[in-house]
């Protein structure tokens, strides 16, 4: 086997950090070299500086580690994992970029930059291409690769094997999203017990352009977006993990339900060909049970990195409309990032 890459987890004391930290403890292509956080918590051993929330085992086996600061050091490690706050990551991530490494961001600083890839490896592997054009326009021996919005990855799973086999013209979702979605602490108990909150600030503006940009085509140094209309309403909801979607679509030449099923079905995406480590075996898994998918009894399955539909059935605005399910702090975050990292090395874009 391989010499395993190290890898820097930024944010590592976080909601997202500690799923990187969990899935990387244990991966087979890269090892944890540092894990950074804020100036609050540099120096803190990992046990002491993180309230570990993950029913796995407590601190990924590296309680005894000491956190370093989040800024770029002398040296850095080839591949960086970001789990940290826009704001932060748009100073940082540059700077690691620009020192070598190829940086794996969940923040929204650099997601629509023209020259930025928003891979979802299933979805658009070949956007990762990108990455060259990014290099010669930034100088950068490093990269940023960002994965989207977490609501709008799980959307864009179950889209992309119905706009590659007939054309998306229009989607109006509603999402009802966990609250671990918000970091943590994140939404305030008070607020959020038996309660939903109609409204998360700026998550409707970018599921509206990051799945365009998602399903768009790759056009030399940039990506011309898919022409689709997509209307969001997002929803906070008494859920730990997953977002749930209602999701009505409206596809070129109306197809049957029949081969709308059809299409998810037979989709075999490049990660799956690839048996990328991370990369479940079935993409998107579709629910027959009339009261299905759901939250607790669905999102860990295959390691939270599937997506799941249910209640196909016709919609009589824009034809087409199920449920839908999808692991927020996995698919949507860190196991996507992961996911992301195994292209790039199956690719050769890793040192
Ligand atoms: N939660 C999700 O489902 C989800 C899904 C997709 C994408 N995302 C994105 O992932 C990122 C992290 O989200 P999260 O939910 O994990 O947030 P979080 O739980 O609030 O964690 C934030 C992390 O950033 C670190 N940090 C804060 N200020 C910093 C600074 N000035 N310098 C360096 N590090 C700093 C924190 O370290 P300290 O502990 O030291 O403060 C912590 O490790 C965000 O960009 C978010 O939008 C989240």
């Amino acid at each position: 086997m391989p010499t395993p890459v190290p890898v820097t987890v930024l944010g590592a004391t976080g909601t997202v950090g500690q799923r990187f930290v969990e899935r990387l403890a244990q991966h087979p292509w890269f090892r944890i070299e540092r894990l950074a956080a804020s100036g609050r918590s540099a120096g803190k051993r990992y046990r002491d500086a993180t309230a570990w929330r993950l029913p796995s085992e407590a601190w990924g086996g590296l309680g005894d580690e000491v956190l370093v600061a989040a800024e770029p050091g002398k040296t850095v490690s080839p591949v960086v994992f970001s789990a940290l706050d826009a704001d932060v990551a748009a100073e940082l991530e540059p700077a690691y970029a620009r020192a070598g490494a190829l940086v794996f961001s969940n923040a929204s600083a650099f997601r629509m930059e023209a020259d930025v890839p928003l891979l979802v490896p299933e979805v658009n592997p070949d956007h990762l291409d990108l990455l060259s054009a990014q290099r010669k326009l930034r100088g950068w021996s490093g990269g940023i690769v960002c994965n989207a919005n977490c609501t709008a990855t799980v959307l864009v799973m179950a889209l992309a094997p119905l706009h590659k086999r007939f054309g998306v013209e229009a989607v109006m979702m509603a999402s009802m999203q966990a609250i671990s979605g918000a970091g943590y602490p994140g939404v305030a108990s008070l607020d959020i017990t038996a309660n939903v909150i109609p409204y998360i600030p700026k998550e409707e503006e970018k599921i509206e352009e990051e799945v365009p940009k998602m399903l768009g085509l790759l056009d030399g140094a940039r990506i011309a977006p898919a022409a689709m209309a997509v209307s969001a309403s997002c929803h906070r909801v008494a859920v730990v993990e997953g977002h749930t979607e209602a999701v009505a679509v409206q596809l070129r030449g109306t197809p049957s339900l029949d081969l709308v099923r059809a299409a998810w079905l037979t989709w075999s995406p490049e990660p799956q060909r690839l048996k990328l480590p991370s990369a479940p075996l079935v993409p998107v898994r579709i629910h027959d049970v009339a009261d299905r998918p759901q939250p607790r009894l669905d999102v860990e399955r295959d390691g939270g990195m599937s997506v799941h539909v249910g209640r196909l059935r016709a919609c009589a605005i824009l034809g087409v409309k199920f449920a839908l399910l999808g692991h927020n702090t996995q698919r949507g975050a860190a196991g996507g990032s992961v996911l992301n990292a195994e292209l790039a090395h199956a690719r050769g874009l890793i040192a």
